[in-house]
């Protein structure tokens, strides 16, 4: 069933999904849709970073989340039983962040194939497993939805020895171009984040001297906070971002603009 294109939705009207939310960015997110009184469901892989989120939600919305769940994005089986399971408990999903990812540091020379299956796997095809099985229940339900993938400024320019990271990220932004492509008929926009240098756990896999490089490059002159790019999220899944599908909403203090990355 088609639902109506364009069609606003609110916090009042169902679940928002954050996966990677046990930490970084997607914690920030979590913590903001929360804020706006969305009634969220978290998941990640680690179970104590997740719990720690949860208490957080708690303290911003007074009641936490409507679930919290441990579960590899890769897994599709049992992401979709994830959704199977909101959906029981008789809640509509109106809004999913795909923000779960992983980077490692290595020279193209030395990447082991395995290093390179998993960042892909985890970044590109964990992304495809949660947006299919979200879309796929947004359009058996009719409701109209928002998604939101987190890509990076390496989703449009290489890096340095993060070879598989730049390929997931720039296949996962033509996952995002695509399936807003195809599933606009349905109500439903598809947009894609691409935040720059951002202090979380993730960024902190880079060298001292890399980030001796990349901070006095930023026009903004420091780096960012999960809390900007959460921001950004929150704009793409709120009502004045109904007309805006298919787009990257590069948040990266201007860093694109004059550094090699
Ligand atoms: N920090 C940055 O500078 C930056 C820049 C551009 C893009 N990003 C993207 O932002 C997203 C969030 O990264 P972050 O910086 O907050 O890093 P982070 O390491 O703090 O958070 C990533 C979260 O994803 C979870 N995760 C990893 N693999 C998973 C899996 N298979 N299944 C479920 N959960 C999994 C981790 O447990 C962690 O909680 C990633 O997609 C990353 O590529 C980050």
């Amino acid at each position: 069933m088609s639902a109506d294109p364009g069609t606003s939705i609110s916090s009042s009207a169902g679940i928002a999904m954050v996966t990677g939310a046990g930490s970084g960015i997607g914690r920030a997110v979590a913590l903001r849709l929360a804020k706006e009184k969305w009634d969220l469901a978290i998941i990640d892989i680690n179970e104590d970073g997740l719990q720690e989120t949860e208490k957080l939600i708690e303290e911003v919305s007074g009641t936490g989340s409507s679930g919290t769940y441990v579960v590899d994005v890769t897994d599709a089986r049992r992401f979709e039983a994830v959704v199977a399971d909101i959906v029981t408990n008789g809640s509509e999903i109106r809004v999913l962040v795909s923000n779960a990812g992983v980077l490692s540091v290595t020279p193209v020379l030395e990447l082991p194939i395995e290093q390179w299956r998993r960042t892909v796997d985890v970044n590109l095809t964990g992304s495809f497993i949660c947006t299919r099985a979200v879309a796929r229940e947004m359009v058996r339900a009719g409701t109209p939805g928002r998604i939101v993938t987190v890509a990076s400024v390496h989703s449009v320019a290489p890096g340095t020895n993060v070879t598989d990271y730049d390929a997931s990220k720039g296949g996962l932004l033509m996952l995002t171009r695509s399936l807003a492509r195809e599933l606009a008929p349905y109500g439903i926009t598809v947009n894609a984040v691409g935040p720059g240098f951002i202090v979380t756990n993730l960024a902190g896999g880079a060298s001292e001297e890399y980030v001796d490089y990349i901070v006095p490059r930023i026009p903004l002159g420091h780096a960012g906070k999960p809390s900007d790019v959460a921001g950004a999220v929150s704009f793409l899944v709120g009502p004045d971002a109904d007309y805006v599908t298919g787009t990257l909403l590069i948040v990266d203090g201007g860093m694109l603009l004059t550094a090699d990355l």
